[in-house]
């Protein structure tokens, strides 16, 4: 019976499986552990079940000993260390796939939010800044014949570009394996959605330079990783109106501090990272974690590894 950690209480999904087969222990407080509590608790685990907020770096490695698993309970991996996992031999697993209709559908929110104004429309309402109907009023972007244009091609980056032949947008996109060139891209886009991973590559991938390249008219979504873009581009992009709208569910850091200027940014929809928020996700993705934990204290090879899984296996499906 291995000692494993899990660093949040879960919203769906037992983790009864594990609990039959192993000393449990979950992280009672509504708030992440932080840094020095994570050590604290992870210090005699075997196995870890993180979420994307944990930091499982080369120190937090180093002060677990006895560490053999960490599941990710999520699609991502850059919270971790992944070299250094691998010095050590340590498992390290992800949920992919069974988030992908969530976060391809919320992609899709922020878009139609974004392109037809709605949280200012909402906010003219609610305040009584709405005096009439006005033939000028709330302008937005017709999406037939606009270019949306997908960052990264991947099983999300796939699935917004599945929906957009229904409201008849066009579809360009860039990814490691072909598409066009990324500064074409953000020149011919009126919608640019990013769905690469946060590596460091794709750090800052948005920075100064992209924003100039992109229509004033453009919207940018991100689902992906708050930094991905570089933040305070983005802020002087929207102040300057050198691009027309952003809507965000990831920010770098999450969540942005009180002063964060990313909160008095102009035209900008800001949500909280909810973007694998279904009920039906989250259930599979604590199954998913619970199986890769299960598997690598069991000494068998992790059914969802990071970098790198079999995508036919985990569909999402209501719980049975
Ligand atoms: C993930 O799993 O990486 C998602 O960002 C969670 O919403």
């Amino acid at each position: 019976m291995a000692r494993i950690f899990v660093t949040r209480r879960l919203a769906d999904g037992t983790l009864e499986r594990l609990a039959a087969a192993h000393d449990v222990e979950v992280w009672p407080e509504p708030r992440p552990p932080a840094r020095d509590e994570l050590a604290a608790c992870a210090r005699s685990a075997q196995g870890l079940l993180t979420m994307l907020s944990d930091p499982v770096d080369a120190c937090l490695i180093e002060a677990c000993p006895e560490l053999r698993a960490v599941a990710n309970y999520a699609v991502g991996s850059d919270n971790i260390d992944l070299e250094a996992a691998a010095a050590r031999g340590i498992r390290v697993g992800v949920t992919p796939d069974v988030l992908t209709d969530a976060t391809a559908d919320l992609t899709w929110a922020l878009l139609l939010a974004a392109a037809r104004r709605l949280p200012e429309g909402v906010e003219a309402v609610r305040s009584g800044a709405w005096r009439a109907w006005e033939p000028a009023g709330f302008l937005g972007l017709e999406l037939r014949g606009a270019t949306l244009g997908v960052v990264g091609l991947g099983r999300i980056g796939r699935a917004v570009a599945e929906r957009a032949p229904g409201f008849g947008m066009m579809v360009i996109h860039t990814s490691r394996s072909g598409g066009v060139p990324l500064e074409e891209l953000l020149e011919r886009s009126d919608v640019v959605s990013l769905h690469c991973p946060l590596t460091a590559q794709t750090r800052h991938l948005l920075d100064e330079r992209a924003f100039g390249r992109m229509k004033r008219s453009a919207i940018l979504l991100n689902t992906a990783r708050g930094a991905i873009v570089e933040q305070a581009a983005l802020v002087d992009a929207l102040e300057r109106g050198s691009i027309a709208a952003a809507a965000l569910d990831v920010t770098d850091p999450e969540p942005p501090a009180p002063g964060d200027p990313i909160l008095r940014a102009p035209h900008l929809l800001l949500l909280p990272h909810v973007g694998s928020a279904t009920h039906t996700a989250r259930a599979r993705m604590a199954e998913i974690a619970e199986e890769n934990l299960l598997a690598a204290l069991d000494g068998r090879p992790m059914p969802f590894p990071a970098g790198g899984s079999d995508p036919t296996r985990a569909r999402a499906r209501p719980r049975a």
